[in-house]
């Protein structure tokens, strides 16, 4: 029988498995190995990618409301302060919406949810959809929609720039934080922890000495999650984002992964169409709501 623990934000016992209380079948268990299209949602369904993907960037804190998963980090970029509202949270969802923003107003963060939904004509069930009409009837903010895009992390045939050198390392040194989001000097005091939370290797692209691109890959199971990737304003469109979604891609790949996702602004155009030329695919989409202050 599992162990049981006392749950304090649902104020009763439950059942976990050890350090982690919602199990995740493995990836490479859930392909569907007759779909030549990995992109396509039956490679994996959303609550396994969204829980996986989540684990690639898990903030500081976490906790459990049921099966809802409750992260904080200081405010520093939603996946890491918003609670993930899948499964059962162990008690009706108007009320489970109530602790989430008692957990989230504790911490003086804005109560903030990142809602997945599937693809409008998809038909794969909706994993939140109570949440998001509540969400709705509520009127919590919505924010704009991001893709969570996946591909097989084979090696694809087109090839970025030749020339510039590729540098690993397994955290990131100034000169990558200073390309991160071009925020520089800006990021706050906690990014880095935040960037770190979970294990992964960074990659620095350099052009004659200069840093003109970074990215970050996180494998989580056979799931390799890219993040970051970002190519200095003066240096697009020569090769360089090609170069380094493939490079992280075949890092991961090198580790064992046999998917790769990423997630992007639907209308982030430039990067949307680099990686459907890379092969990525929509699986699904998601967007924060949150609690408004008026
Ligand atoms: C998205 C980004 C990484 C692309 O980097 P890049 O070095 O310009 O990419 P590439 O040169 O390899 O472009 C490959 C292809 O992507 C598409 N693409 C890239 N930028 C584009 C743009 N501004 N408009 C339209 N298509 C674009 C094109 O198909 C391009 O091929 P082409 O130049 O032969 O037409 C870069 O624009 C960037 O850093 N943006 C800001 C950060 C960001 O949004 N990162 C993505 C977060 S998920």
């Amino acid at each position: 029988m599992a162990p049981r623990r006392y749950d304090p934000i649902i104020r009763r016992h439950v059942e976990f498995k050890e350090t982690r209380r919602v199990p995740i079948r493995p990836a490479g268990d859930v392909l569907d190995k007759s779909k030549p299209d990995l992109g396509q949602s039956g490679a994996m369904d959303i609550v396994t990618l969204q829980r996986l993907c989540a684990r690639s960037w898990p903030g500081l804190e976490q906790d459990w409301l049921g099966e809802w998963e409750l992260r904080a980090a200081d405010g520093f970029t939603g996946r890491a302060n918003s609670a993930l509202p899948l499964g059962d949270a162990g008690l009706p969802v108007p009320e489970a919406l109530d602790r989430v923003v008692e957990w989230y107003t504790a911490r003086g963060l804005t109560p903030r949810l990142q809602v997945p939904a599937a693809r409008p004509g998809v038909s794969d069930g909706d994993p939140a959809s109570g949440v998001a009409a509540l969400c709705d009837a509520r009127g919590w903010a919505a924010e704009p929609w991001t893709l969570v895009m996946l591909r097989s992390a084979a090696p694809s045939a087109t090839a970025g720039v030749q020339t510039a050198a590729l540098r690993w390392s397994d955290e990131p040194d100034d000169a990558w934080l200073s390309l991160y989001h071009r925020a520089g000097a800006q990021l706050p005091s906690v990014a880095r922890r935040v960037i770190t939370a979970a294990p992964a290797q960074y990659l620095s692209v350099r052009l004659d000495g200069d840093a003109v691109g970074i990215g970050r890959v996180a494998l989580v199971e056979e799931l390799a999650v890219l993040t970051a990737i970002e190519v200095t304003a003066r240096e697009r469109r020569h090769g360089l984002g090609t170069l380094i979604t493939e490079a992280l891609t075949a890092r991961a790949a090198d580790d064992g992964a046999r998917l790769t996702a990423l997630q992007v602004f639907a209308d982030n155009a430039a990067a949307v169409r680099l990686y459907r030329r890379l092969g990525f695919r929509t699986h699904h989409q998601y967007r924060y709501r949150s609690l408004s202050d008026g």
